[in-house]
């Protein structure tokens, strides 16, 4: 499909943006950049915080009617990651990481449209931070692109995740997280690592099944766990 490219100085959210424009009828491709964003959000009813320079932040928003949705997440942090930078690494569910700290974040949502079975509208929300900043309040310092590629902008990290972005999300809808299984696995940050299930429930990580939900060994024997936040155990 042709992309309408579009980028906002400020905008609330570019996936608010395009949920907003989905509801009210308008499904078509688009790439949607923002400058800035006044009311970033993250998963889990975070908030997504950057500033003008500091970050990539955009949202896809697409037809899709894949069989399953289940992974999609996964398979869009997998097409990213290798775009960007070998040693970019993926903690599921949806964040990009480098050595032990946060490059970048994913959240995926999707609005019914038209009459036709099967396909949604699906916001594909991207926030990568470009250059090291100090970071208030947050646990763990984030990482930058700019630390991996020292010309990192917001265009050119753009131009090389995009296109490969594309392609792979037609792959997703051909084959769905079947054929992003590997190359998950390959950048998989948790695989072999203590984790600590947000229910409190110890146990380590063993990849993620065939449904991209992660497999935990714990004393209860092997647990895949479909949505619930995980952390890893401090050593
Ligand atoms: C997360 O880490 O929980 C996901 C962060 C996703 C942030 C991006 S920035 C562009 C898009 N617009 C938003 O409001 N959120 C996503």
């Amino acid at each position: 499909p042709g992309f309408t490219v579009e980028v906002l100085p400020e905008v609330d959210s570019t996936s608010t943006e395009l949920m907003r424009r989905a509801r009210a009828g308008q499904a078509e491709p688009v790439l949607l950049v923002a400058e800035r964003q006044t009311a970033g959000r993250g998963r889990l009813g975070r908030a997504w915080q950057s500033a003008p320079g500091d970050s990539l932040t955009f949202s896809l928003g697409l037809p899709l009617a894949p069989a399953d949705w289940a992974g999609l997440s996964l398979a869009v942090g997998a097409s990213v990651a290798e775009s960007l930078h070998p040693q970019v690494r993926l903690k599921w569910p949806n964040d990009l990481w480098v050595e032990g700290r946060k490059l970048g974040g994913i959240l995926i949502e999707t609005a019914s449209f038209g009459e036709g079975a099967g396909a949604r509208y699906a916001v594909i929300g991207i926030g990568l931070n470009l250059a090291p900043r100090t970071a208030e309040g947050l646990s763990t310092p984030p990482a930058a692109l700019r630390d991996l590629w020292p010309q990192a902008d917001a265009p050119a990290a753009l131009a090389r995740l995009f296109p490969a972005l594309v392609r792979d999300l037609q792959a997703f809808e051909q084959a769905g997280f079947r054929a992003f299984h590997a190359r998950f696995d390959a950048r998989d940050l948790l695989r072999d690592r203590a984790v600590t299930l947000s229910d409190g429930t110890a146990g380590t990580a063993h990849g993620v099944g065939e449904d991209g939900s992660l497999l935990v060994h714990t004393a209860a024997g092997l647990q895949a766990v479909a949505s619930s936040e995980v952390s890893v155990r401090p050593a």
